[in-house]
Order: C-alpha cells, then sequence, then structure tokens
C-alpha cells in the first residue's frame, strides 16, 4: 500500500489530514489561511517538527501565490518596504505556533534569508514573492529526499555496529522506536520511521517495537497505522513496558527523531524519550537520533536552553478513539480517564535526552558518533 500522506499541495490549494482523527478516519482538511495554517499546527492537526515546518513554509507561498492573483493587488505589493513589513510580520506569527521543533524556525529564517537577499538586490515586489513562493515550497520538497539518505545513513551504521560487535543480522535486526516519525511527521518517509522502513526494504529488520506514546498517542495511533499500511512486521508496547522489553527481547538499538538537537547533541523528542535513553544506556543497546540538518541548533549550546513545550493539561486526561466494540458506523469520541476537575497535571510535550546517553546521532550528511571518552558530539561533519 502507498505510504500515508501529511500535505497535499499544488499551486494556491493545500490540504493536510487531520491527525486527531487518525487512525480510523481519514479526513483532508483545506487550509486556506495563515491562521487556519497556526490553528493546525497549534492544535495538533498536523505535528512531527518537519511537516509542521512544511506546512508553515507552504502556507506563506499560498498567502503569496493569492496575493499576486488578486486584484486589487493588496498593498503589500506596493513597495518593498510594505512587503518586508508584511512578510516578516506572518513569519514571527507562524513562529509562534509551537516552541520546541526548530525546524519551524529554520524554515521561517531561511525565507527571511530570502526576503532580506531579494531586497538588498531591489528586486521588484512580484520578484520577491515569486521568490519567495519557490523557497517556501522547496522547504516541503526538499524533505523526503533528505529523509532517504539519513535514513540509509543510520540503517547501514547500525548493521555495521551490530556486526562489529560480533552479532548477526542474517536474521535481521529489532528496533525500538517512540513517538511517530514517518510520513506522516514529515513530507515522506520520514527520520527514524524512515531508518526502520530502509532496513524493512534490504530485508534487515525482524520487528519494530514502537511506544503508545502517551498522553497523545502517537505511537498507537500514527506509527501503528503508517507500519500497517507498509506492512512491517511491528509489536506495539506501552510506554511502560521498555524496561521489560529490554530484559526479555533481544532489542539491537533505540531509534528516534527529534525537534531539537543542541549543539552538543542533547537532544529534545517526544516525552518518554528520556526514559527509554536510560534504559537502554542500562542495557548496552545503542540509542541513535536520526533527523534532518534543520533540527539541529547550533545557537542552542545545550539542551537546557531548548523550550519545552508544555500541552494543555487536559490533553492528558483524555483519550481519542472510536467506540468499542466498533459495529456499525464509527464514531469519534475523547474518553476522560481522570476525575472530571482533577487539578494537578504535568503534560511536557518533551524532554531532553542528554548526549552522554545518545550514542549514534544521523543528518542527511552522515552519521555522528563522540569521541572516545567525550560526553557530548562534535556534530560539526554531519551539519
Ligand atoms: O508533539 P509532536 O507529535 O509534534 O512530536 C513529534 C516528535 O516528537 C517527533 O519525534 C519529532 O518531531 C520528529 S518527527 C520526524
Amino acid at each position: 500500500m502507498a505510504p500515508l500522506i501529511s500535505i497535499k499541495s499544488s499551486d494556491d490549494r493545500l490540504e493536510i489530514v487531520n491527525q486527531l482523527l487518525l487512525p480510523h478516519t481519514t479526513e483532508f482538511l483545506e487550509i486556506n489561511s495563515l491562521e487556519e495554517a497556526h490553528d493546525a499546527i497549534k492544535t495538533m492537526k498536523i505535528r512531527g517538527a518537519p511537516a509542521i515546518a512544511s506546512l508553515a513554509a507552504l502556507s506563506v507561498s499560498q498567502h503569496l501565490t493569492r496575493g499576486l492573483k488578486a486584484i486589487p493587488a493588496p498593498d503589500y505589493l506596493a513597495s518593498r518596504d510594505n512587503l518586508k513589513a508584511h512578510v516578516d510580520k506572518i513569519l514571527a506569527y507562524l513562529f509562534t505556533s509551537r516552541p520546541t521543533a526548530v525546524n519551524l524556525g529554520a524554515a521561517t529564517r531561511r525565507l527571511t534569508k530570502v526576503l532580506d537577499d531579494n531586497i538588498s538586490a531591489a528586486q521588484d515586489t512580484r520578484a520577491i514573492a515569486e521568490a519567495l513562493i519557490a523557497e517556501g515550497k522547496a522547504v516541503a520538497d526538499e524533505d523526503v529526499g533528505r529523509n532517504k539518505e539519513m535514513a540509509k545513513w543510520a540503517g547501514e551504521w547500525l548493521l555495521q555496529r551490530v556486526k562489529e560487535q560480533g552479532g548477526d543480522v542474517s536474521g535481521g535486526v529489532n528496533v525500538l522506536t517512540v513517538c511517530n516519525t514517518g510520513s506522516l511527521a514529515t513530507s515522506g518517509y520520514g527520520t527514524a520511521l524512515g531508518m526502520i522502513t530502509y532496513l524493512h526494504e534490504t530485508n534487515k529488520l525482524q520487528k519494530a517495537y514502537y511506544t503508545q506514546t502517551a498522553p497523545y498517542h502517537q505511537g498507537s495511533r500514527l506509527t501503528a497505522l503508517e507500519l500497517q499500511t507498509l506492512q512491517i512486521p511491528s509489536v506495539m508496547i506501552c510506554d511502560t513496558m521498555v524496561g521489560s522489553l529490554f530484559q526479555h527481547h533481544n532489542i539491537h538499538a533505540v531509534v528516534v527523531g527529534a525537534d531539537r538537537i543542541a549543539k552538543n547533541g542533547d537532544t529534545a523528542n517526544k516525552i518518554g524519550t528520556y526514559n527509554a535513553a536510560v534504559l537502554a544506556a542500562r542495557h548496552k543497546i545503542p540509542f541513535i537520533v536520526v533527523a534532518p540538518i534543520s533540527t539541529v541548533d547550533l545557537d542552542v549550546h545545550d539542551g537546557s536552553q531548548i523550550p519545552i513545550e508544555q500541552r494543555p493539561p487536559l490533553e492528558a486526561c483524555l483519550v481519542r478513539g472510536i467506540l468499542y466494540p466498533n459495529e456499525g458506523p464509527q464514531q469519534q469520541v475523547q474518553v476522560m480517564i481522570t476525575p472530571s476537575g482533577l487539578e494537578g497535571i504535568y503534560n511536557p510535550s518533551f524532554d531532553v535526552t542528554p548526549a552522554e546517553l545518545i550514542t549514534a546521532i544521523a543528518t542527511e550528511k552522515g552519521v555522528a558518533v563522540k569521541a572516545a571518552g567525550a560526553s557530548v558530539f562534535d556534530l560539526s561533519p554531519i551539519v
């Protein structure tokens, strides 16, 4: 079956699959304004660091494409100063939609650079808008190709590592992942899930294990659907079962995506990633981060400087799904699993895994490991 997709775009038409309704209902939502794009990201109708950057960039392309077609032309096309003020404002607005994933900031900075370079070159406003439209589309289009590259780097690195340690990869490796990092979280193929797909495509995967990833359940709702669609042999575990899995099964690696990687390799990713890393270290299981270069934030020295998004407390009290047993028409419901009015809820969306616990970081440029005896990474060869 064809992989799932998170975004469809052509000319000024933009649609996303509403991830709040997956896996039971596939509904495409039209995005017709910057406000709708902002809302879709904030409310997690679309999520995953690369996918939210792609949607933000494409919504800017859509906005400017419509502006160029509009009669009369909008005021912001009347002068370079007007255009600069307008585009700066919309990029700043989109940037506020979610705080942890740096890809969003990388995309808005990239568009700001195109804007500023073209203004310095004294291009006319329509040409500048065209350049921004092309750049917005490029942010989304480049994602798939680089995902395949980083997936291959990471997959080959793991196979080599297992062999170096005297392991046998002929029957394939078992890997655990957290959250959802596949085609729904990116423009296609995926990062950590891309590595799993690569291993499967090369007949080197035995099984992919994945955590449910409470409270939003990206694992049981989205990763489960992606692995099922791709017919990749897989096993779901509850978040509480990682230690048991490592005690009773031969797991060759933990592989995760990232929302932001600090200069020293400290990595912010979905809540629960740190738990898996601590347990992996205890069991001497390699812990691999797979992410695009745009996820590396060289302005952030270490993980303590990464802003961690706190989601609304209510989200930790609710589970989305369909009524079970699901006879008759499927009905989407949210079920409350706590007493109503519960106070005192801790709901960070991400945690930071220290570089010390990470064995390897892969980007589209290659794989970095720490120097012997070092507790932090030098990421310069892979960024
Ligand atoms: O809150 P989410 O669902 O946007 O969090 C997603 C993750 O943490 C992913 O692991 C990360 O963005 C990498 S996606 C390729």
